[in-house]
């Protein structure tokens, strides 16, 4: 196994999941890392783990570069599975190893292993000498559960913040550099969207932390590592976090007999004829998850569903589920569907947007079985009027 020296004496000793296509929910067309960082001290120290299938990888990385039985701490950013899984396993080979983490992460990692190991518990200003290194910790609840915290290496400008700055790319390139901005870009979006959306609050508060720490190398715990775009992605996620949006308008629809479909097709001619950006996504063959990557910067979303039954096609209701728990802010909606009878569906996707705080200023869009010519310019002229009132506000 090839040793991966990232900094003088600090090596990535992660598992690559290549063919993982599914993260709780969450399509990773292009699999993952679960990265770890063994560093070489007076005190051989371990950042992270793996989930458990990786084990044997991890333990193979960190053999190529010491015994793994002389590891001395094992520091526990975050309890979720991912990075815990291999916990009770190295134990066996490094008994007497000391877990540090937050007080949260102690309850948590107790809860999962059932197991009471030898842990030190630490909190935001605490630090760790290791030899010729003194570790740093800053917990930043909620980025992406409540034990969640960074551990910052000065010595090194390095900074391990687990989950915060992640990405879902399996490769075997290590650097946000060999991948390209684009792409790493376009996964930190995606990975944004998808897990850490709902805490704008306090991924502000952990960026004006990270903000004040020299560091030139940031090592998430999923994809690679940041050497060359450390301001381009805090810049990003300032952005994100202040649920910042661009001229750009998202459709978002499903449909039964067509009907929908082409409400949605004017409705994108009067938004381009206004001069907005538009995606279009259908429930049919879009995944939720990359739905997402288009309304964490969509100022404008479009939602639309016939009626089926007493409600929403099920697709749709699977898709305002998700959304609503990921409650991306300060939105402009409009709901539209065709009906036979009844038509429920449109109010209640309505109703969904303004739970989440959203505005409608043109109400929704209903219309019964087919629309007709007229109706279809008025649908149109409607896209356009929502196009021009949010381009002349921004
Ligand atoms: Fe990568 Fe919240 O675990």
């Amino acid at each position: 196994m090839d040793r991966i020296e990232i900094k003088p004496g600090v090596f990535w000793v992660g598992g690559i999941d290549w063919t993982l296509r599914d993260f709780h929910g969450y399509k990773t067309q292009r699999g993952s890392t679960y990265n770890a960082y063994l560093i070489m001290d007076e005190k051989i120290t371990l950042v992270d783990t793996v989930k458990h299938y990786l084990y044997d990888e991890m333990v193979a990385r960190i053999s190529a570069v010491v015994d793994p039985s002389k590891i001395d701490l094992i520091i526990s950013n975050h309890v979720e599975m991912d990075h815990t899984g291999s916990i009770p396993k190295l134990l066996k080979l490094c008994p007497n190893a000391k877990i540090v983490t937050s007080s949260q992460g102690k309850q948590g990692i107790v809860r999962h292993y059932k197991e009471e190991w030898d842990f030190q518990v630490v909190k935001t200003g605490d630090t760790l000498n290791i030899g010729k290194r003194t570790l740093h910790f800053v917990t930043i609840p909620m980025v992406h559960w409540p034990d969640s915290m960074v551990t910052c290496i000065p010595e090194d400008k390095l900074l391990l913040p687990n989950d915060a700055f992640g990405q879902h790319i399996a490769s075997s390139e290590r650097y946000d550099d060999e991948i390209g901005w684009d792409i790493v870009k376009e996964e930190a979006a995606k990975y944004y969207a998808n897990i850490v959306l709902p805490f704008g609050m306090q991924v502000k508060k952990a960026l004006e932390v990270v903000g004040a720490l020299d560091v030139d190398m940031i090592g998430p715990s999923h994809g690679v590592i940041w050497r060359s775009h450390i301001p381009q992605i805090i810049a990003e996620y300032g952005k994100w976090a202040s649920h910042q949006t661009e001229d750009k308008a998202l459709i978002v629809y499903d449909t039964m007999w067509g009907s929908t479909k082409i409400m949605a097709d004017k409705l994108k001619e009067g938004l381009l004829e206004s001069g907005m950006h538009v995606s279009m996504r259908s429930l049919k063959d879009s995944d939720i998850s990359d739905v997402m990557t288009d309304v964490l910067t969509s100022k404008l979303v479009l939602i639309g569903s016939p009626t089926l039954n007493n409600g929403m096609l099920p697709t749709m209701g699977a898709f305002l589920t998700y959304l609503k728990g990921l409650w991306p802010r300060d939105r402009v909606g409009l709901a539209f569907g065709s009906y036979g009878w009844g038509g429920q569906a449109v109010g209640q996707v309505e109703e969904v947007m303004k739970e989440m705080g959203w505005e409608t200023p043109l109400g929704n869009v209903r219309l019964k079985y087919i629309p007709d010519p007229e109706e279809l310019e008025e649908i149109r002229l409607k896209g356009k009027e929502l196009g021009e009132l949010v381009i002349k506000r921004s």
